[in-house]
């Protein structure tokens, strides 16, 4: 076994907001190395995968790289379910929210998705100027996860400033993270309790609610914990990849082409945008026995994050990484890790494409002469996820 102090030591933290400016030029550094592990000792100390085996390893062996301990660095102050909990009990639960994700089951929401998405276009079509990230993308996506869940319209706002907050502050500022955790568990057990005592809705949490397992219906906790995993699942990571997906198909009109005339296949784009994007970076598991991963000797108790931006930019794995290729052969096999892998792959990922496809058609049918601001600059939200903060444009008022 390779002695430990042959893998690079290269502080590291997803939360570090100047590094994650550019993630890819570090996870190319340090894979140079020839290190497929790397040890960082921030946030307490853990190791880093860099390339997309050991990635995919991690993924694909919960028993020794499990999520029962969370799967976030630092810690959420907020138990997530089916995210952190190993099989049996993560299949248990996956086993009841399944039907709810599949793909024939999200088409019913395309029309909603629709009427959301043309109501915040006739806002902005008649300006000839947007910034499309703050006024369109991430609105509608909140326009869409809120009443997905059920939670009534007063409260979005509330919701969705405290889970941005949980997402990118928990380095800067944990006090006012563990007091917004409470909250929001408060508000979601109270909101639980409440809407078991009104007339059945036509959303997840009713079907939480009426869920049973084995004759046995879901507690209160298991609610919870599944409606919060919604919140911040569901809005910022396909924010980035929508962001990421304009800005791209602006500035390449022949890709746009092929894609909205129906050369590309839509959904296997998409897949190549959320490779290219990797909304969340990275994600924690906690070795339950000593072992090696790609050589590299691991404790019992030791923290691995599984890096998806370093697996999905190894040019080992995907040639010429940092361009956006829709020749790829990866819409159907999946192999890239954006969604994750393993047992925990993404659940809501038809979701995701639906909702990314409805979003990108409408904008490029109803604002077709796009362009981006002179001025541009990108920068880049992070945390627990990375997003393109801004996406300026003009276009012809209408
Ligand atoms: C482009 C958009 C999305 C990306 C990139 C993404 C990414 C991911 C990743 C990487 C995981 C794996 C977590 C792990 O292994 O620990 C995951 C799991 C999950 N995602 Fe997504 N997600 C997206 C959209 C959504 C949406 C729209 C929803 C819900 C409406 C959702 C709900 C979930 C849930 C519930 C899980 C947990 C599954 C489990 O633990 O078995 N995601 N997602």
């Amino acid at each position: 076994m390779a002695d430990v102090k042959d893998y690079a030591v290269e502080e590291f933290s997803q939360h570090d907001r100047a590094l994650m400016q550019r993630p890819y030029d570090f996870y190319d550094k340090v894979r140079e190395t020839g290190c497929p592990v790397a040890r960082s000792e921030q946030l307490g100390g853990f190791w880093y995968t860099t390339n997309y085996a050991a990635t995919r390893r991690v993924y694909d062996d919960f028993r020794t790289f499990s999520s029962a301990d969370g799967t976030a660095l630092p810690k959420q102050p907020l138990p997530l379910y089916p995210i952190d909990l190993d099989p049996p009990q993560q299949t248990r639960m996956r086993k009841l929210l399944n039907p709810i994700f599949l793909p024939d089951a999200i088409q019913k929401y395309r029309p909603r998705f629709e009427a959301i998405i043309t109501e915040l276009l006739d806002e902005i079509a008649p300006k000839g100027e947007a910034e499309l990230q703050e006024q369109l993308v991430r609105p509608t996506l909140a326009t869409v996860i809120m009443p997905f869940l059920g939670v009534p319209r007063d409260d979005w706002e509330m919701l969705a400033h405290k889970l941005d907050f949980l997402t990118r502050m928990r380095v800067e500022d944990p006090e006012t993270c563990a007091k917004y955790g409470v909250e929001l568990s408060d508000y979601l057990y109270e909101f639980a309790t409440r809407r078991r005592g009104t007339p059945p809705e036509d959303d997840l949490m009713q079907i939480l609610i009426d869920a049973r397992i084995n004759d046995e219906a879901l507690t209160d906790e298991e609610i919870v914990g599944i409606a919060t995993l919604v919140l911040f699942g569901g809005l910022d990571t396909t924010s980035a990849v929508v962001g990421m997906a304009l800005w791209y198909l602006i500035e390449h009109p022949d890709d746009r082409a092929r894609l909205l005339g129906g050369e590309v296949d839509f959904p296997s784009a998409l897949h190549e945008f959320v490779r290219y994007t990797s909304p969340i970076q990275g994600l924690r598991r906690t070795v339950t026995r000593d072992t090696e991963l790609e050589g590299c000797p691991l404790k019992a108790g030791d923290y691995v994050m599984a890096m998806n931006g370093a697996a999905n930019h190894d040019p080992g794995k995907f040639p010429d990484p940092d361009q956006v290729r829709f020749d790829r052969p990866i819409g159907n096999e999946h192999d890239h890790l954006g969604f994750g892998g393993g047992a925990h792959i993404c659940i809501g990922q038809h979701f995701a494409k639906t909702l990314m496809e409805t979003l990108i058609r409408a904008i490029f049918d109803r604002l077709p002469d796009l362009r981006i601001q002179p001025d541009f600059q990108p920068a880049f939200a992070v945390g627990e996820s990375r997003v393109l903060k801004t996406l300026p444009v003009t276009f012809r008022a209408s």
